[in-house]
């Protein structure tokens, strides 16, 4: 539940960065965002002309989003019991300033921001953070710049490769039943339940409580937390909101105008 007696203190870095034709279009493509590891094709040249531009606007200050069209079946290293990647070509780097407030987490936004981008025009691709390959990726990074995670993408061989996405039920991350909260609270941890997470281990919380629905991740500042912040802010996005961080410094505070009844 949201602390009532947390008070609040600053805005997050984002907050108010993304624009509602931004985060109506990657809320549609929610159902359809998957993690791809095997592709038919590389992104066409139109596709991945979009995507620079697309990659160009989704990073949030302090992060870029660099793509490179090859290299990326050297990237990635194979791991025995880990699933195999076939058809890699391309693949992109979210890179950050190291020391940026809340850096890991705005990187893990601005990458999910370009993988919503990629389903919204039928592409996929992979968060990556363990096994790839540093010292190849290190081409696309500049100075003053580190990177915090690589999502290798393309045409994916299974376009319905969301069908497959396993999640913990909603009522794991929820404090008490989100089914007695207002529907926009109740859309927003949905949308929150279908985002990827290292080894899908989905290390998030929910509460609500008044008219502010309550986020935590077991680390604030991490890509994990970043990626599941923008789902939320996806559902939320056409309501009059405010977000701000709870007096903990850990957690994220959406509130909103809204006084729609329970589900
Ligand atoms: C931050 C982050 C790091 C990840 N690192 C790797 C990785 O190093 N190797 C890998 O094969 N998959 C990696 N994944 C992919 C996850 O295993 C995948 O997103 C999760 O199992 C959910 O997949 P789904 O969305 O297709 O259901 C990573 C995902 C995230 C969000």
């Amino acid at each position: 539940m949201a602390d009532k007696g947390a008070g609040r203190a600053a805005a997050p870095p984002f907050e108010g960065f993304y624009q509602r034709p931004q985060l109506k279009r990657w809320l549609d493509a929610l159902p359809r965002r998957f993690s791809c590891r095997a592709f038919s094709a590389p992104a066409d040249l139109s596709q991945y002309s979009a995507l620079e531009y697309a990659a160009g606007r989704a990073a949030l200050p302090g992060v870029r989003l660099a793509l490179s069209p090859r290299g990326a079946r050297e990237l990635v290293v194979s791991v025995p019991l880990f699933p195999r990647f076939e058809g890699l070509q391309a693949f992109a780097a979210i890179l950050v300033k190291p020391g940026l407030k809340w850096g890991r987490l705005c990187a893990g936004m601005s990458g999910e921001a370009l993988a919503l981008e990629m389903a919204a025009m039928g592409l996929s691709g992979c968060f990556m953070t363990g096994n790839y390959r540093r010292d190849l990726a290190r081409g696309l990074v500049k100075e003053g710049e580190e990177i915090a995670a690589v999502i290798p993408f393309g045409v994916p061989k299974d376009p319905e490769g969301a069908r497959g996405r396993k999640r913990k039920p909603l009522a794991a991350f929820c404090a008490d039943d989100p089914a007695k909260w207002p529907h926009w609270a109740y859309k927003a941890a949905e949308a929150m339940r279908s985002a990827p997470s290292a080894m899908n281990r989905q290390p998030w919380r929910l509460g609500f409580s008044g008219s502010t629905l309550s986020f935590s991740g077991n680390k604030p500042d991490s890509v994990d937390s970043g990626i599941a912040l923008l789902h939320l802010e996806c559902a939320a996005g056409s309501l009059p909101r405010a977000w701000s961080l709870a007096r903990d410094g850990k957690t994220l505070l959406l509130r909103t105008e809204e006084t729609d009844e329970p589900v």
